[in-house]
């Protein structure tokens, strides 16, 4: 069915949208998804995902925590009329938030030029500025410090206003040691939770 963010908006939650790149960090999403669908109250997920991104969780892990995953395949679905939604602008009018957790090399350089080639992009490149956006990025050491990189956060920082978070420096899955590994995942959800002062479920007033 497909989305209208008028319609799967609901009064008085949080619209957190997390977008996963082809980082190995991305084992972390359902992680992320469950701690805040299950943690907080008044909140909502969305997940929208690079192609690489799925090779490193299960859309099905997503989906039991009770979000959906959107593809390149639900942009395109091969038939179009005027008047139809266009996903990644429903999905960018739905977000409070949109978390990059984690944002790749290649899409770190792609945002920071402007490229909307697939839903994530061309979600990023849609956003309203007013929408608070942070990346994580997580790539390997030498991505990291490869002199490109510099400049691409710099850009994103500097020119396109949004907030970067990390990396980190820890024991990278790549069997190399050194700075690249995306902030902890409970780190990057206190995030949205001290942004939006979300409440723990356990401290709901009973009926
Ligand atoms: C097993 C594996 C792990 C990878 N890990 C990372 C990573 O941690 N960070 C990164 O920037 N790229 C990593 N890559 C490379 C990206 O997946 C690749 O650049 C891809 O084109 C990213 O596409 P996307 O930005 O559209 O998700 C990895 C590739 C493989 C095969």
């Amino acid at each position: 069915m497909a989305f209208i963010a008028a319609n799967a908006r609901r009064p008085d939650h949080t619209h957190v949208l997390l977008i996963t790149t082809g980082s190995v960090a991305s084992i972390k999403a359902p992680l992320i998804v469950k701690e805040l669908l299950n943690q907080y109250s008044n909140v909502l997920v969305e997940v929208v995902t690079t192609k690489s991104s799925l090779a490193f969780y299960k859309k099905e892990d997503v989906e039991k925590a009770g979000s959906q995953v959107w593809t390149d395949e639900d942009e395109w679905t091969g038939t179009y009329k005027i008047g139809d939604p266009i996903l990644h602008i429903e999905l960018r009018r739905w977000a409070d938030i949109v978390l990059v957790a984690p944002c790749s090399a290649n899409t770190l350089s792609k945002i920071a030029h402007g490229l909307c080639d697939n839903l994530v992009t061309s979600l990023m490149r849609a956003l309203s500025p007013s929408t608070p956006t942070y990346l994580f990025p997580a790539m390997n050491t030498l991505m990291y410090e490869h002199p490109l990189t510099a400049e691409h956060l710099r850009t994103i920082k500097e020119i396109v206003g949004y907030s970067i978070i990390g990396p980190i420096g820890k024991h990278l899955a790549c069997g190399d040691v050194g700075v690249g590994a995306m902030t902890e995942w409970k780190d990057i959800v206190q995030v949205v939770v001290d942004h939006f002062r979300l409440s723990p479920k356990s401290a709901q007033p009973g009926p």
